[in-house]
């Protein structure tokens, strides 16, 4: 099969009527990793929740089309199918489900009708891969996110990662809450995925999630838009010295300034 991509063409969201992503590009191919850096509230939250069709974020133009298909078009748990993985910043907790479950249903459903896995080989995949992510195995019996710290939660999405085994992944904050140890363990599971068929997007604060998971590309994005674009020197450029820079180089007054004016 070819390589997978992702292309988001000046892609415009509103949330409540007020526009948050402003015009936004971006092309992801299967191989290449990506990280988004970019001030708090500058929309890439917003970006990864709209690409994955959540309700409250309405697309006002633009588009999204993976592997030449129309994303915006198709329902959310055919973007699922589709090959598209949001880790979220805030995992939900669904109470009732067990961690288990849940992850065989969405991985029967990734697979599809008449592929689905067999119990055995399930139990098998998930107890390889929650070794592999040094997870305790009481934790496949819980409760969705239910009572999971911080660390656990995004240690548990790094989990289904592993298992729904997607062609496009968007890691929102995945480093953040993380232990120094736990921040490798996730780095380890991101990087197993690495290959080919794999395509993310990680969005991060931190250089430090970056020294342990070598980026393609870095993007960094303001006021809904990508402002700038280029290798891992500039994550370090951004820890080292922050965004006023990039706001002076561009000419771009602060958010609240413009909402004055
Ligand atoms: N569901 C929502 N309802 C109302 N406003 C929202 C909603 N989601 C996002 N916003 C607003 O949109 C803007 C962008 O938010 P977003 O979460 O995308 O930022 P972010 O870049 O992910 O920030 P952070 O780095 O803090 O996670 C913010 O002003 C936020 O308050
Ligand atoms: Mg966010």
């Amino acid at each position: 099969m070819s390589q997978s991509k992702l292309v988001i063409n000046d892609l415009h969201v509103a949330i409540d009527e007020k526009e948050i992503i402003k015009g936004l590009n971006l092309e992801i191919k299967g191989g290449e990793i990506h990280a988004i850096m970019g001030p708090n509230g500058t929309g890439k939250s917003t970006l990864s929740s709209a690409i994955m069709g959540h309700p409250k974020y309405e697309i006002t133009s633009g588009s999204v089309t993976l592997d030449e298909e129309d994303v915006l078009e198709m329902e959310v748990d055919e973007r699922a199918r589709a090959g598209l993985f949001l880790a979220m910043q805030y995992p939900s907790e669904i109470s009732g489900v067990t961690n288990a479950d849940f992850l065989r249903s969405a991985l029967n459903s990734r697979l599809g009708e008449g592929n689905e896995i067999s119990l055995m080989k399930f139990i098998r995949k998930m107890d390889s891969n929650m070794e592999f992510l040094e997870m305790d195995p009481d934790m496949a019996q819980r409760y969705l996110n239910e009572g999971f710290s911080g660390g656990e939660k995004k240690r548990n999405e790094i989990l289904q990662l592993m298992m729904l085994e997607p062609k496009i992944a968007i890691l929102d904050e995945i480093d953040s809450g993380l232990d120094i140890d736990a921040l490798k363990v996730v780095s380890k599971g991101i990087n197993k995925m690495r290959g080919e068929d794999f395509g993310c997007l990680i969005i991060t604060h931190y250089q430090r999630l970056l020294d342990y998971i070598t980026p393609d590309v870095v993007h960094v994005m303001m006021q809904g838009r990508i402002v700038k674009t280029g290798g891992p020197e500039l994550a370090q450029r951004l820890e080292a010295e922050g965004y006023d820079w990039i706001k002076k180089e561009l000419g771009i007054e602060d958010e609240t300034v413009e909402q004055e004016a």
